[in-house]
């Protein structure tokens, strides 16, 4: 199932990049190479990363 039209990113691969990268919805998009573009997406992309990460118990922040 595609998660973000726009870009034609699937739920599978966002979850994989949010196991692996830490970061927002849109960082893992621009992780990906992609661009967020209509922004209709992010809500739903933002929720599955938070359930992916809950899952996999990564770190949301990025450490500075
Ligand atoms: S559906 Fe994701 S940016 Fe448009």
């Amino acid at each position: 199932m595609y998660i973000c039209i726009c870009n034609a990113i699937k739920e599978a691969d966002l979850r994989e990049a949010a196991r692996t990268t830490p970061g927002t919805a849109e960082d893992l998009y621009r992780k990906l190479g992609r661009e967020p573009m209509c922004f209709q997406c992010i809500e739903e992309a933002e929720n599955v990363v938070e359930d992916a990460r809950a899952k996999a118990r990564v770190p949301a922040v990025v450490p500075h």
